[in-house]
């Protein structure tokens, strides 16, 4: 399955799936290759991974555009001449700090994946670290789902749950949770290139058995 990544900056979850790719090649198959790396920031970091992975990157800078919907349009354009015009087939937002507008969710529509550093649908948007602690929760985590036009919404593909520890600042639960983030993103992807997830009212199944 082709892939594009949109990233806005230090891009550790888009290294995760170069990374599956790469281990893969000594053992079991790996089902999805990255065909474009998409940053709205010149200069993120994760650029420069992509690069040294030999992936196609482009900028594409919301700031040179009107509005939110032309610049998604702009996207959408990139994605689908990739891979010399055959385009990719999957979406993966990883740490991509602009909204998106509806006509790009639905055109995407589950083809366009997110991971959230938290256990959703709780601790939805932004600091979600600080809040977790700010509530005293014992346990954190994070969720890789398909998008939908509410932030942080849509049929949640997999889950990973780590405790939160005494003397935990937002740094270290959020680095906990990266690892994390690490393994079910390239896990998830796996699982869809592999055509075993599947959407059924708005849940997502895997193997046709509902897991949320
Ligand atoms: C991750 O915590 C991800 O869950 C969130 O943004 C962060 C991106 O980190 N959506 P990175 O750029 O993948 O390192």
């Amino acid at each position: 399955m082709k892939i594009a990544v949109l990233i806005s900056g230090r891009g550790s979850n888009l290294q995760a799936l170069i990374d599956a790719a790469s281990q893969a090649e000594a053992g079991p198959r790996w089902p999805a290759g990255i065909v474009l790396g998409i940053s709205n920031v010149a200069g993120a970091q994760g650029l420069q991974r992509a690069e040294a992975a030999g992936i196609p990157t482009t900028v594409i800078n919301h700031k040179d555009f009107e509005d939110r919907e032309t610049f998604d349009a702009a996207m959408t354009a990139a994605i689908e001449a990739a891979a010399d015009g055959n385009g990719a087939e999957l979406v993966c937002l990883a740490g991509f700090m602009r909204l998106l507008s509806t006509p790009f969710i639905d055109h995407w529509r589950d083809r366009l994946i997110n991971i959230h550093p938290s256990l959703l649908p709780a601790y939805k948007g932004l600091d979600v670290h600080q809040r977790v602690l700010d509530a005293g929760e014992d346990f954190s985590g994070c969720s890789v789902h398909f998008v939908r036009p509410e932030m942080d919404t849509g049929p949640i593909i997999l889950q990973a749950k780590v405790p939160v520890q005494p003397g935990d600042d937002a740094d270290a639960l959020a680095a906990r949770v990266l690892e994390q983030e690490h393994v079910i993103y390239p896990e998830a992807v796996r699982l869809i290139a592999d055509g075993r997830v599947s959407v059924d009212g708005e849940l997502a199944q895997i193997d046709g058995k509902g897991k949320n």
